[in-house]
C-alpha cells in the first residue's frame, strides 16, 4: 500500500512523532489511513487473505466478518494496565502504578524493533463529532490491520480528523503494537499477540503505550485508554466529565424530550438499555440512542451539562443479545459488522449463547474447534464482541452527531446486585448523588479477567479513572459550586433476586417504567417518598399498563432491611479508608448520615403503595 504523509498534514509535532516511533519500532512500511470505505474494504480483503477475517455468508450477513482472537487475548487486562503519575498517590489505590522513568525504559526496550516485518498504520481520529468543541483528536500508530479497520468503525477516522487537527493542533498520541515480531517459522499465526502485556498511560504528556494485545479494550486506544483514562485526567484539568455512560433520549407522547446518561459496569446491559424498545402500553414514547458506553460532558453556555458520545460505533458484548433483550442490536448487526470470538454455523452465519432459538446441532466454536450442544464449553466466548458503526443502529438519536451535544437531565447509576438494593431511588441533592454513585458495587462479569466476585465500582469507573478516585469524587462534588443547572441523580438495580435465586424484575424493555419515573421526577410531575437511601416511587407512581407486576413483587424489589442497610453503610468504610486523607470529608459525612438513618429505621423499611 505505502500511502505516505505527503500533502496530508503539515502538523510538525505529528510528523516528528511518527518518525520517532518508526525509528524505534522499525516497521517494514508506514501507511497513513485516509478513512475511506475503499481503504476499509482493502484492509478487510487483506485480512481475509491472511486468514485473520472469515467472510460470513453474504446473503445472510452482508459485509460481515468473523475474527478469532488468540484464546489468551479475549478481554481487558486490568492487572497489566498502568497509569504512571510522578507520584504514586496521584494514581490512587484504584490504579496500578510504576514510576514513569522506569516504565519508559521498560517500554522502550519492548517497542524496539517490535513492528519488524509488519506495516505501521497511522490512524488520525476524532473522538466526538468533527470540529465539536467537546471533541478531541488522537492519532494511533499500530501494526494491527484489525485495529485499523476497527478504528474506522469506532471513531471518525482519517483525513477529516487531520484537517481538524490543522498545522499546530494538539493530539493524544496512542502507540500500539501486538508485540514482538513473530519468530521465524511462525509467520502463519493469524492473531499475533504477546504473553507480555502492558497498557500504559502517561498523564504528563497524555500519551498511551499499549503492548502485546489485539483485543479491543486493550488495542482500540480511542476507547477506554483515551476516552476514559486520559480523558478523565483532561476533564479534571479542564472542568468537565469523561464518564463510562450510555446516553439515551426519551421523548414522551407530549413531545417532551429528556436525555439520560447512565453508568453501569462492563457487561451489565448498557448497550441494551441504550437501545431499549418501550413495551406495549408505551405507544407514543420514543427512545433513541446517542451512545452505549462513553459520555464526554461539558458545561454549555445555557448552564446545563451537554454530552457527546465520543465514539462513532459500538463494540458490544454479543452473548445474550436476542430479539428479546435487544431487537435494535439484532437489526444493527445484520450487516457490516465485525464479529470477534462468536461461533460459526454450517451455512456461514454466526451463533452465540442467548441468541434466539435452539443451538444448532453443530458449530465451529470461537476457538475454531467442532462444537455440539453436548460440549461442555460455550460456543461463543462470553466476552465475544460485535464492532459496528453507530449509523447502523435503528434507534440512533437525530442529535447523536451534534457538535453541541445533548443536554443531560438525569444521571443514572446501576450495578449488578442480587440483594439489598432497590429497583430505583433518587438522591436528595447533588452531594448525596455523588455519594450514591461512588459507593456503587457490582458482581463480576466477563469483560475483564481476574475480578473479585463483588467489587465496589464507583461510577462504573473503577477500571477507567486515570487518577486517584478520591480526587475524582472531589471533582464531581465541585460541580455543585458552579453556576450550573445540574442533572438529577438516580440509582437503579435491575438484578435483585428472590429467595429462589430468580431475577424479580423482568428488565430489558420493561426498564422503560423506571425511566418514565425518572422523567417524571426530572420534570417535577410527581412527588416521591423519602426513604433511608433516597427518594423512592410508590407502587402506584409507576406505570404498570401491560405488565403483571404485583404490589407484593414491588415490595420484594424495593424493601430495605435495617440489617442489610446498616451492613452496607458499614462495608463502605473499607472503600473510603483505602483513600486515606484524600477522601473528601463530605463522603464520610454522607456515610455517617446513612448509618444514622438505618439505626432509626424499622426492621424492614417499606414504601407505602
Ligand atoms: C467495554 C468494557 O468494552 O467496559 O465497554 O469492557
Ligand atoms: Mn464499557
Amino acid at each position: 500500500m505505502g500511502q505516505s504523509a505527503d500533502g496530508r498534514t503539515r502538523n510538525q509535532a505529528l510528523l516528528s512523532w511518527v518518525d520517532e516511533v518508526a525509528a524505534l519500532t522499525k516497521p517494514d512500511d508506514i501507511y497513513w489511513c485516509d478513512g475511506t470505505k475503499e481503504e476499509y474494504d482493502r484492509l478487510c480483503a487483506q485480512m481475509v487473505d491472511a486468514g485473520m477475517l472469515i467472510p460470513l455468508n453474504q446473503d445472510l450477513r452482508p459485509g460481515c466478518f468473523l475474527a478469532r482472537s488468540d484464546p489468551n487475548d479475549v478481554a481487558r487486562v486490568e492487572n497489566r494496565t498502568f497509569v504512571c503519575w510522578d507520584d504514586e498517590v496521584d494514581a490512587g489505590p484504584n490504579n496500578n502504578w510504576v514510576a514513569p522513568d522506569e516504565m519508559r525504559q521498560t517500554l522502550n526496550g519492548l517497542f524496539d524493533g517490535c513492528m519488524r516485518g509488519r506495516t505501521m498504520y497511522v490512524i488520525p481520529f476524532s473522538m466526538g463529532p468533527l470540529g465539536s468543541h467537546i471533541a478531541h483528536i488522537g492519532v494511533q500508530l499500530t501494526d494491527s490491520p484489525y485495529v485499523a479497520a476497527s478504528m474506522r468503525i469506532m471513531t471518525r477516522m482519517g483525513q477529516g480528523a487531520l484537517d481538524v487537527l490543522g498545522d499546530d493542533g494538539k493530539f493524544v498520541p496512542c502507540l500500539h503494537t501486538v508485540g514482538a515480531p513473530l519468530d521465524p517459522g511462525q509467520e502463519d499465526v493469524v492473531w499475533p499477540c504477546n504473553e507480555t502485556k502492558y497498557i500504559v498511560h502517561f498523564p504528563q504528556d497524555h500519551s498511551i503505550w499499549s503492548y502485546g494485545s489485539g483485543y479491543g479494550g486493550n488495542a482500540l486506544l480511542g476507547k477506554k485508554c483515551f476516552s476514559l483514562r486520559i480523558a478523565s485526567i483532561m476533564a479534571k484539568e479542564e472542568g468537565w466529565l469523561a464518564e463510562h455512560m450510555l446516553i439515551l433520549g426519551l421523548e414522551s407522547p407530549k413531545g417532551e424530550k429528556t436525555y439520560v446518561a447512565a453508568a453501569f459496569p462492563s457487561a451489565c446491559g448498557k448497550t441494551n438499555l441504550a437501545m431499549l424498545i418501550p413495551p406495549a402500553g408505551y405507544e407514543g414514547w420514543k427512545v433513541s440512542t446517542v451512545g452505549d458506553d462513553i459520555a464526554w460532558i461539558k458545561p454549555g453556555e445555557d448552564g446545563r451539562l451537554h454530552a457527546i458520545n465520543p465514539e462513532a460505533g459500538y463494540f458490544g458484548v454479543v452473548p445474550g443479545t436476542s430479539t428479546k433483550t435487544n431487537p435494535n442490536a439484532m437489526t444493527m448487526i445484520q450487516r457490516d459488522t465485525i464479529f470477534t470470538n462468536v461461533a460459526l454455523t454450517a451455512d456461514g452465519d454466526v451463533w452465540w449463547e442467548g441468541k434466539d432459538g435452539d443451538p444448532p446441532a453443530h458449530l465451529i466454536d470461537w476457538r475454531g474447534d467442532d462444537w455440539t450442544p453436548d460440549s461442555d464449553t460455550p460456543a461463543a466466548h462470553p466476552n465475544a464482541r460485535f464492532t459496528v458503526a453507530a449509523v447502523n443502529c435503528p434507534s440512533l438519536d437525530p442529535a447523536w452527531d451534534d457538535p453541541d451535544g445533548v443536554p443531560i437531565d438525569a444521571f443514572v447509576f446501576g450495578g449488578r446486585l442480587s440483594t439489598t438494593f432497590p429497583l430505583v431511588y433518587e438522591s436528595t441533592d447533588w452531594q448525596h448523588g455523588v455519594y450514591m454513585a461512588a459507593t456503587m458495587g457490582s458482581e463480576a462479569t466477563a469483560a475483564a479477567d481476574n475480578q473479585a466476585a463483588i467489587r465496589r465500582d464507583p461510577m462504573a469507573m473503577l477500571p477507567f479513572c486515570g487518577y486517584n478516585m478520591a480526587d475524582y469524587w472531589s471533582h464531581w462534588l465541585g460541580f455543585a459550586e458552579k453556576e450550573l443547572k445540574l442533572p438529577k441523580i438516580f440509582r437503579v438495580n435491575w438484578f435483585r433476586k428472590d429467595g429462589d435465586g430468580k431475577f424479580i424484575w423482568p428488565g430489558f424493555g420493561e426498564n422503560m417504567r423506571v425511566l418514565e419515573w425518572v422523567c417524571d421526577r426530572v420534570h417535577e410531575n410527581l412527588d416521591a417518598v423519602e426513604g433511608p437511601l433516597g427518594n423512592m416511587p410508590r407502587y402506584n407512581d409507576l406505570n404498570w399498563t401491560g405488565l403483571d407486576f404485583t404490589a407484593d413483587a414491588f415490595s420484594g424489589i424495593m424493601d430495605l432491611s435495617r440489617d442489610a442497610g446498616s451492613n452496607e453503610a458499614e462495608a463502605q468504610k473499607e472503600l473510603f479508608d483505602s483513600f486515606a486523607d484524600r477522601l473528601p470529608a463530605q463522603m464520610e459525612d454522607q456515610r455517617q448520615a446513612l448509618l444514622q438513618e438505618m439505626q432509626n429505621a424499622p426492621e424492614v423499611w417499606r414504601v407505602a403503595s
